[in-house]
């Protein structure tokens, strides 16, 4: 398969990339790619991103960012970071990736369980992650040629869990290899319109 990871540098990214290399060809995709540059909060910037792959097997998303902050500093302009990366940037690598999916592909979206169990400066992170479960689950009744979307809700994963666990309390940590058992039944399952949550 053809795999554009886009976020391949991340924490979450590069298990994926180190999995799916494994037997495929891997694209790795962001803001500092040198070949495959992105910025998912502007859907230009991801039209141009598929001129340059061309048609793809799968396209996983492991990207986006929202601020976080207690409430009563949360301004208009910090919500709308959320929304135009993590949430606006997933959609619209839905929207406009779905036309360079080969027949039968898929799109896997990241959220994390703050959209199920948030936690203290999550109000617009959570926000985000809620309506992308309901946009896939929405859209996927859409999609045409075979196509399916899932997303992936993990907890908080080993490697970043030093970085957050503060925030967490009580969060067990999700294992890397369990983590990545959410991808690779997106990317070959047959599933469809899927909340993959992956918690505990
Ligand atoms: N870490 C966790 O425990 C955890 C758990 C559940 C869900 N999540 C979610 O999973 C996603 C990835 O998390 P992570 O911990 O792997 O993050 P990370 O280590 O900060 O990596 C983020 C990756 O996404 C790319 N990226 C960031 N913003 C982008 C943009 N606007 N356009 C294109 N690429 C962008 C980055 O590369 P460039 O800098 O080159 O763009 C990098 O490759 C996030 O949405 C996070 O909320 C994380």
């Amino acid at each position: 398969m053809k795999i554009l990871v886009v976020g391949g540098t991340g924490t979450i990214g590069k298990r994926i990339v180190e999995h799916f290399l494994k037997g495929n060809e891997v694209l790795i995709a962001g803001r500092t790619s040198k070949k495959y540059k992105v910025d998912i909060a502007d859907s230009k910037s991801i039209k141009k991103l598929f001129k340059k792959t061309g048609k793809v097997d799968a396209i996983i998303c492991a990207a986006g960012e929202a601020k976080w902050a207690p409430f009563d500093q949360l301004s208009e302009k910090d919500f709308h970071i959320g929304l135009r990366s993590k949430l606006m940037g997933q959609v619209n690598l839905v929207r406009i990736g779905r036309k360079y999916l080969k027949r039968n592909g898929s799109i896997t979206l990241t959220t994390g369980v703050l959209a199920d169990d948030p936690v203290y400066q999550t109000a617009s992170a959570a926000m985000v992650n809620g309506a992308i479960h309901s946009f896939v689950q929405a859209v996927a009744l859409e999609l045409k040629k075979g196509i399916r979307v899932n997303v992936v809700s993990s907890g908080v994963v080993q490697d970043a869990y030093a970085k957050y666990e503060s925030y967490f309390p009580g969060h067990p940590p999700i294992a890397m290899d369990k983590m990545m058992m959410g991808y690779v039944r997106s990317v070959q399952g047959r599933g469809t319109g899927q909340v993959i949550r992956i918690y505990s």
